[in-house]
C-alpha cells in the first residue's frame, strides 16, 4: 500500500454557509429573492441548522475526522435593522463555535457570504459606499462577540462571484446586467475587506484574516488570437481584480482601475475556492456572456447537471498560481466539491484533488488545510435543490441525513491524514492507474 501523507496538523474540514444550512432567513435579500420566483426553488428550512442540527451534523463531522469546519453567520440576524443588534442570534453563533471546540474542530468563519440584510439591500447594497462602515461595524461587533472561539476569519465569500452574478449576469439579486456596476461593487467590497481586515486585528492581534477567492484557471478554445484574446480579458475581469487590488493597491478590470491604497496586503493567508476549468471561446453573438458564461470540453468527466467539469491539473494550476503569485503567504483551500446526488463522480473527484494537492505540498509549498464543499447538501442559490454538493444527502421534506460513499472515502482521507491506494481501490478503482500507477 502507498499513501500521500499530509503535513502533521493539516487542517481536513469541510464548509458550508448560512444562508444554505440555516434555513427560515427571511431578513435576507436572497429570501426575498426566492419569494419572488427568481430562484429555481425555495431554501426553506434548508438544513434546519438555525433550529439545531447543527450539533447532529457537526456529530457527523467530527466523527468522520474533520478537524476544521468553516461556516458563516449571517449580517441579516445580527444586524435585523441599522439600529438593533440582535443578542440572542450572536449567542446562538457563540454555542456553534463552542460546539466545535467540544467536538475537537478549529472553526473558520467567515462574515459575509453572498447574503445581506434587506435593510442594506434596500440603501443600494454594495453598490454605495454607505455600506463600508455598516459592514465595519458589524464585523467588529460580531469578531468581538466570537474571539473567544475562533482566530481564522475571512471576510468576504467570492467577491467576484457575488459581484458578477448579481450585477453582470444578473442571476443573483439584484438582478442586474451591467458590468461597470459589477466592479463598483467589487471596489466597495475591498474597501470593507482592507477595513474588516484592519478591524479583526485591532480587536485580536493573534487574528488570521483573509478572503476567499473563486479561482477560474481558464484556457482558450483554439489557437485563434480572437479566443486567445477573450481568455485574457474574462481571466483578468474573474480572477485578477481582488488579488491585484490586494497586491498593489490598484483594482484592476477591464473596463477601468480602481486605486484603493489601503487594501494592499490586507491577508495574512489566501483562502481559494476551486471547482473547475473554464475553456473560452470568442461569443460576439453574446456579448453579455463576455464575463459570465464559458464552456468545458465536450468529453469532460461532467459532473450530474454538467455544472462542474473533473478537471484535477486545474486545481494544481491553482495552487501555483496562489504561491507563485504571494510567495511565503499560507494557503488555504476554503472550498473544492461537485454536485452529484449519486455519488457517481465525488469519490474520484475528491481523491484526484487530492492528489493535485498532495502534489503541491510536496513541493514544499505552504498549504494549510482543506474545506470539502459540502457537509450536507445546502441551498444552492440560484439553483436551489438540483445540485447536491453534500457528503450526506440531505430530504429536505423529512430532514433525513444519508451517508453518500464519499463521506466514508473522505473520513478515511481525514483520519488517516493522507490517501492511501487502498482508499482509491474501494472507491474509485477507474482512477487507481492515474493516481498510483503500477
Ligand atoms: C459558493 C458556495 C456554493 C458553491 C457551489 C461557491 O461558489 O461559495 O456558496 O454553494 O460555490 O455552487
Amino acid at each position: 500500500m502507498t499513501t500521500y501523507h499530509f503535513p502533521k496538523g493539516f487542517l481536513w474540514g469541510t464548509a458550508t454557509a448560512s444562508y444554505q444550512v440555516e434555513g427560515n432567513n427571511t431578513n435576507s435579500q436572497w429570501w426575498k429573492w426566492e419569494e419572488d420566483g427568481h430562484a429555481n426553488g425555495k431554501s426553506g428550512l434548508a438544513c434546519d441548522w438555525w433550529g439545531g442540527r447543527w450539533k447532529e451534523d457537526l456529530d457527523r463531522a467530527a466523527e468522520a475526522g474533520q478537524n476544521a469546519h468553516r461556516l458563516s453567520v449571517e449580517w441579516s440576524r445580527i444586524q435585523p435593522a441599522s439600529d438593533r443588534w440582535d443578542e440572542d442570534a450572536l449567542e446562538k453563533y457563540r454555542a456553534m463555535l463552542r460546539g466545535m471546540k467540544e467536538r475537537g474542530i478549529t472553526p473558520m468563519v467567515t462574515l459575509h457570504h453572498f447574503s445581506n440584510p434587506l435593510w442594506v439591500e434596500e440603501t443600494g447594497a454594495w453598490e454605495t459606499a454607505d455600506v463600508i462602515p455598516h459592514f465595519e461595524k458589524f464585523v467588529r461587533k460580531t469578531v468581538e462577540a466570537l474571539k473567544e472561539y475562533c482566530t481564522l476569519w475571512v471576510t468576504i465569500n467570492e467577491p467576484n462571484v457575488y459581484a458578477l452574478s448579481g450585477y453582470a449576469n444578473g442571476a443573483f439579486p439584484p438582478g442586474v446586467n451591467d458590468i461597470k456596476r459589477a466592479v463598483q461593487v467589487e471596489a466597495n467590497m475591498l474597501r470593507a475587506h482592507a477595513i474588516a481586515y484592519r478591524a479583526i486585528h485591532e480587536i485580536q492581534p493573534e487574528a488570521r484574516a483573509g478572503y476567499a477567492l473563486h479561482y477560474r484557471p481558464m484556457v482558450a478554445r483554439s489557437w485563434s488570437p480572437l479566443d486567445k484574446m477573450m481568455r485574457n480579458v474574462r481571466y483578468a475581469g474573474i480572477n485578477m481584480a481582488f488579488p491585484s487590488g490586494i497586491s498593489t493597491g490598484i483594482l484592476k478590470s477591464p473596463v477601468g482601475n480602481v486605486s484603493i491604497p489601503e487594501a494592499k496586503g490586507t491577508q495574512d493567508y489566501l483562502g481559494i475556492n476551486y471547482y473547475s476549468q473554464d475553456t473560452v471561446s470568442f461569443n460576439l453573438a453574446n456579448p453579455k456572456e463576455l464575463f459570465t458564461h464559458s464552456g468545458f470540453p465536450a468529453d469532460a468527466d461532467f459532473s450530474e447537471n454538467k455544472f462542474i467539469a473533473n478537471i484535477p491539473e486545474g486545481f494544481f494550476d491553482t495552487l501555483k498560481w496562489a504561491v507563485r503569485t504571494y510567495p511565503d503567504l499560507p494557503i488555504i483551500v476554503s472550498e473544492n466539491g461537485v454536485e452529484d446526488s449519486t455519488d457517481k463522480i465525488r469519490p474520484r473527484y475528491l481523491a484526484q484533488h487530492i492528489h493535485q494537492m498532495w502534489r503541491g505540498v510536496n513541493f514544499n509549498w505552504p498549504i494549510k488545510g482543506y474545506f470539502h464543499w459540502s457537509l450536507v447538501d445546502n441551498f444552492e442559490w440560484e439553483r436551489g435543490w438540483t445540485q447536491r454538493f453534500g457528503l450526506w444527502a440531505l430530504d429536505t421534506e423529512t430532514q433525513k441525513r444519508t451517508k453518500r460513499p464519499s463521506a466514508d472515502l473522505y473520513a478515511a482521507i481525514c483520519h488517516e491524514n493522507g490517501l492511501s491506494s487502498e482508499m482509491v481501490a474501494k472507491y474509485c478503482p477507474e482512477v487507481m492507474e492515474k493516481l498510483f500507477p503500477a
